[in-house]
């Protein structure tokens, strides 16, 4: 999920010394099939994982984006790192944010609450596009760590908003799946323009349908 521009920059966390080393990868645009796919689950002892993880940390804040699942760096992988707290910064900062850093693997989502709110998303597959979705307010999520130990915990507000965003990708769902049929009509040609990467972003990308690579 990507930050959007009506946020302030902030400051960005710094990076421990063992992220020096990390590599950014590029981060696959809409219309890339590994995006739509339904995800496979991550193997315990998977030996990408560690240095998967670094990788994906360091693509995610290279691009300001609050999270970024697997499928995104062309992996098909039920996995995601998350870090919310640009968002419990300032005024009016979100408090479920605040600490809100996590790598999830093999997340399932329970307990969703009725209650639901609508708010702009975006994506960094997706650049340059926001769309208001509706979710609901309240989840629960249970999932594998880094250190590979079970969680579960109960989550609310912006964090459990970026959880659901990032489990979509998992499932090959993404924003315009969320918009109705007739609103998603006039986003077409935006994204089309986003495949054949007729777009301007300021981080590394990989554009399924771009001529000359
Ligand atoms: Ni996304």
């Amino acid at each position: 999920m990507s930050r959007g521009p009506s946020r302030a920059l902030g400051a960005l966390p710094t990076f421990p010394a063992a992220y020096l080393c990390a590599m950014i990868r590029p981060i696959v645009a809409y219309g890339d099939p590994v995006l739509k796919k339904e995800a496979v689950e991550v193997e315990p002892n998977d030996p990408q994982l560690p240095a998967l993880i670094e990788d994906m940390w360091e693509t995610m804040y290279e691009s300001d984006g609050v999270g970024l699942a697997a499928p995104q760096v062309g992996l098909s992988m039920r996995m995601f790192v998350a870090d919310g707290s640009p968002f419990a910064e300032g005024e009016g900062g979100d408090p479920s944010c605040k600490d809100f850093k996590r790598v999830m693997i093999n997340p399932v989502l329970f307990d969703l609450s009725e209650e639901q709110s609508t708010m702009e998303e975006g994506c960094l597959s997706i650049p340059g596009v926001r769309e208001p979705v509706k979710r609901p307010v309240r989840i629960g999520v249970e999932y594998y760590n880094a250190e590979w130990t079970l969680v579960e915990e109960h989550l609310e507000g912006l964090a459990a908003r970026i959880v659901q965003h990032e489990y979509d990708h998992l499932e090959g769902i993404m924003i315009p799946d969320h918009v109705p049929a007739t609103k998603r009509m006039l986003l077409h040609g935006k994204l089309r323009d986003i495949g054949l990467g007729k777009v301007s972003v300021d981080y590394k990308m990989r554009f399924p349908k771009k001529k000359g690579r």
